[in-house]
């Protein structure tokens, strides 16, 4: 496409989100899925966690059903131990990634592994197409050293969860329902990272630690707040201090949301059906 102008995404919003208490007692940041940014199709929800208080965790997320969308769960620091109906049975560790796809259902547990020290980490939500909703429950898991790594010549460092990056590192997760990316950038100040995004995608950064500027008009985002995307193909991330951050991007699935809980279907008579289904489970 020689001779077109590449776009160059700048950011629309940006949220710290709010603090909210899930599971028994945990105590969270959620960033997707509050009054100010109530979904970014195709992502339903988007919870941050950074404790080393255990009474902040120590409860965890004891037994309770999904349906019609996947749990991403990405640990920074620290160990969960998730357990399901269907005999699914693992620990999460800093650096590893679960990909839940729950579809028609699971109930599960996701308890800390852990009774002191720091626990880091995130949770996203992922919507599932329509005609996916109701597919068998499936799990990908990845430990760190599983997770695909590019060294950048300019020092960053890039673990690629899903998708790819440019220069070609492929991540170890697939989701060919809304091709994903999920990358977590280490940059060095004054450093600069570029990646393209498709068009037609919805996409978010995250600062975990330091402070970025994105875009030509190097709007800021520091420290625990979330940047959302504006349109375009090529992001461009400066670090501002030294940083780390999350790329997530994906293809919106422009479909009917209905939210109940823990199950997100297309209607609310699905909805009503799930809890019908998962009654006294
Ligand atoms: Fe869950």
């Amino acid at each position: 496409m020689r001779g077109m102008t590449i776009q160059v995404r700048e950011l629309s919003t940006n949220t710290s989100g709010f603090p909210v208490t899930d599971g028994d007692g945990v105590k969270l940041t959620r960033i997707i899925g509050t009054p100010e940014l109530n979904m970014l199709d195709p992502f339903l929800l988007l919870d941050a966690f950074e404790s080393d208080q255990a009474q902040d965790y120590l409860g965890g997320f004891p037994d309770h059903p999904h349906r019609g969308f996947e749990t991403v769960t990405y640990l920074l620091a620290g160990r969960m131990r998730h357990k399901d109906s269907a005999g699914h049975e693992g620990v999460i560790e800093a650096g590893g990634v679960q990909w839940m796809t729950a579809g028609k259902g699971i109930i599960h547990s996701e308890m800390p592994e852990q009774e002191d020290g720091l626990l880091q980490g995130f949770q996203l939500w992922v919507n599932l197409p329509a005609s996916e909703k109701m597919r068998p429950p499936a799990y990908q898991e990845f430990p760190s050293n599983k997770i695909a790594v590019e060294y950048l010549e300019n020092g960053g460092e890039v673990r690629v969860i899903a998708g790819s990056t440019d220069n070609g590192t492929t991540g170890p997760v697939v989701n060919r329902f809304v091709n994903p990316i999920f990358l977590d950038i280490s940059l060095p100040e004054g450093k600069v990272f570029e990646q393209t995004v498709s068009i037609d995608n919805n996409g978010f950064i995250f600062v975990i630690s330091g402070e970025v500027s994105v875009g030509h008009s190097m709007q800021k985002i520091s420290h625990h707040q979330m940047g959302v995307l504006a349109g375009g193909e090529r992001v461009v991330v400066k670090a501002q201090k030294e940083t780390r951050f999350l790329l997530v991007a994906a293809q919106p699935l422009n479909e009917p949301v209905a939210r109940g809980g823990p199950f997100v279907m297309n209607t609310r008579a699905e909805v009503l059906q799930a809890f019908e289904d998962f009654r006294g489970l």
